[in-house]
């Protein structure tokens, strides 16, 4: 199994978005993770289509955005057109799940979702053939630097029994508290996507070297 890592630039230096996605894309990074946030969904604000805009010349790595936002079906096009390559949203936040996901297809990007620590795979059930990404969230989202929880290796564990036994074909990432002591429990689990921001960005050799030491950590 390949494990892929996609750093968060929510962690990022604010003020040098560009500089910062391109240490990532230059360190190896398989997808760079834009955490999205709307102040409603989550407790917190960050940005929207016009900084994925801003920031897409910098790379040719995928750009992964996550939606933590209220009725993402008003914005997917938008963050498509903006140069998102993978859209994941929450069913927590929108009624239309399934209809939603087929709108982030045909406007020619990848589809994910994502289930916050409360939530059942139960809610996704529905959609597991339509999509590109399952994201387990390992901390409630809204915030970097939080404690993995390590209950959702269970749910981890869970979705990909389905994948298996149902021979879906998307893939499992994990988004919260992933380090090298975190990572390969969720690879053991089933795992195949690491979304780290602190990690990657408080590495005292930097986003590169960091990046490295989680795919061997990943992969050990
Ligand atoms: C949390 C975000 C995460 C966040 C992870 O709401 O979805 O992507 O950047 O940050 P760390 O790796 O610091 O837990
Ligand atoms: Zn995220």
């Amino acid at each position: 199994m390949i494990v892929r890592i996609a750093p968060s630039i929510l962690a990022a230096n604010f003020g040098a978005f560009a500089d910062d996605t391109k240490k990532l894309a230059d360190g190896g990074a398989d997808y760079i993770h834009i955490d999205v946030m709307d102040g409603h969904f989550v407790p917190n604000i960050t940005f929207g289509p016009a900084l994925v805009k801003a920031i897409r010349p910098v790379c040719t790595v995928p750009f992964d955005v996550h939606l933590m936002i209220e009725r993402p079906e008003e914005y997917v096009e938008l963050f498509a057109e903006a140069g998102g390559n993978l859209l994941t949203v929450h069913p927590e936040a929108t009624v239309h799940l399934h209809r939603l996901i087929s709108v982030i297809k045909g406007a020619g990007a990848k589809a994910g979702v994502a289930i916050n620590p409360a939530t059942s795979v139960a809610a996704i059930e529905w959609v597991l053939g339509m999509v590109d990404r399952v994201l387990v969230m390992t901390v409630n989202p809204g915030f970097g630097g939080q404690a993995f929880i390590p209950e959702m290796l269970d749910k981890v564990r869970e979705i990909d029994n389905l994948r298996q036994s149902k021979q879906y074909r998307f893939e499992i990432g994990v988004d919260g508290g992933i380090s090298e002591a975190t990572a390969p429990l969720a690879v053991a689990a089933g795992a195949d996507v690491l979304i780290a921001g602190n990690s990657v960005f408080t590495h005292p050799q930097g986003p590169a070297t960091a990046i490295h030491a989680l795919r061997t950590a990943a992969n050990g």
